[in-house]
């Protein structure tokens, strides 16, 4: 029997893990699918919240959002959802979750019934469907709302409109055509490195020039050319993709800009055989619990409307290549963001 701080359960055999409180939020049972799920442990007596830190893809806590024992009364049940099982020096685990709470007559909740279905159980292309369907259909759902909404008007109330508010209109439904196109590209990105077809057409790559073309490129599209330091260093050329590595330059550039502030810092340097790039910003960083997430997919800070992919493409991407990224903080509280890539081969490869 294994351990579970406590005796068999009656929801043993079942596939999906099941973890039941009392009313006081006690683990009082859990079935074998759990404690495959949980690891052995004295789970049994020991807090609900605690047995099972779950949060959202927000990363927010679930518990303190769900809030089964002081919520709503009418509620008997939580709709499936694909949390992560955040727990104190372990991996994050991604686990479809649902609950039902008992209550007495009196409404009051008397026992919350957890099930717990974990990434190995389900087959991965159904995880991602679920998790697509939902977020690709709000996130397609805005800029397409501006797109039909200024098409609209514009075919309808043609002549009331200045040619200046005709442009406007314009402009606005060209960046929505951007937006939409760079989000179907991302997502063709995230299924290629799902099912492992990312291709890469590999040559001698110099990154302090795949780091300035960026640069450049931005500031020609207006942003300051003082918000930048690039240090370069003598960097040996490594065997990569530049268009693949072109991106997560500019991915992670992109978040420095878009999620810190003050100057960015792009570092390179010599590293091993290879060539790493370390960016910085002076923002507000990244907090200490983001920092484990940040490269999970869909995962964002959600006050700033971006999809959560680039840095799990990004990681997708150095990976592939045989290298490493890696998240922290730099010392001027910003956050720090760096990949380092080997020399690598030449080669058409398939990672
Ligand atoms: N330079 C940065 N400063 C602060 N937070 C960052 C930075 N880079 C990334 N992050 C955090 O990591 C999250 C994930 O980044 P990313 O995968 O690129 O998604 P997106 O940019 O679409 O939100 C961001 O939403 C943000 O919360
Ligand atoms: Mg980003």
């Amino acid at each position: 029997m294994p351990e579970r701080g406590g005796g068999e359960s009656v929801y043993d055999g079942l596939p999906d893990g099941v973890v039941v409180a009392d009313a006081n939020g006690t683990v009082v049972d859990l079935n074998d699918a759990a404690l495959r799920i949980l690891g052995p442990g004295d789970w049994q007596g020991r807090p609900l919240r605690d047995v099972l830190p779950l949060i959202d893809p927000q990363g927010r806590d679930w518990w303190a959002c769900t809030n089964p024992y002081d919520g709503l009364v009418t509620r008997v049940r939580q709709p499936e959802r694909w949390l992560t099982l955040a727990r104190e020096g372990q991996p994050d685990q991604t686990v479809l979750v649902t609950a039902a709470y008992r209550r007495d007559g009196q409404r009051k909740v008397t026992s919350v019934i957890v099930s717990l279905r974990d990434t190995k159980a389900r087959s991965r292309s159904e995880k991602s469907g679920t998790e697509l369907i939902s977020v690709v259909a709000h996130e397609l759902r805005s800029p397409l709302t501006g797109v039909k909404g200024f098409t609209a008007t514009l075919l309808n109330k043609w002549e009331r409109f200045t040619d200046e508010q005709r442009l406007h209109m314009l402009k606005t439904i060209n960046a929505d055509a951007d937006r939409l196109t760079r989000l179907i590209s991302e997502l063709l990105d995230v299924s290629r490195i799902e099912s492992g077809r990312l291709e890469l057409h590999k040559q001698l790559v110099d990154l302090a020039t795949l780091v300035e073309r960026d640069i450049a490129g931005r500031v020609a599209a207006g942003e300051a050319a003082d918000r930048f330091v690039i240090e370069t260093a003598d960097v040996p050329e490594v065997w990569a993709d530049p268009d693949k590595v072109g991106q997560v330059v500019g991915n992670i550039v992109e978040n420095a800009l878009r999620h810190g502030s003050g100057a960015v810092h792009v570092r390179l340097a010599a590293e091993g055989d290879g060539a790493r790039v370390t960016v910085t910003d002076e923002g507000e960083g990244i907090s200490a619990e983001a920092l484990p997430r940040v490269f999970t997919k869909f995962w964002r800070d959600a006050r700033r409307g971006g999809t959560g992919l680039g840095l799990f493409i990004a990681k997708g991407i150095v990976e592939a290549h045989g290298g490493v990224i890696e998240a922290g903080s730099a010392e001027t509280g910003g956050a720090r963001i760096g990949f380092a890539l080997p020399l690598g081969a030449p080669g058409h490869a398939e990672a």
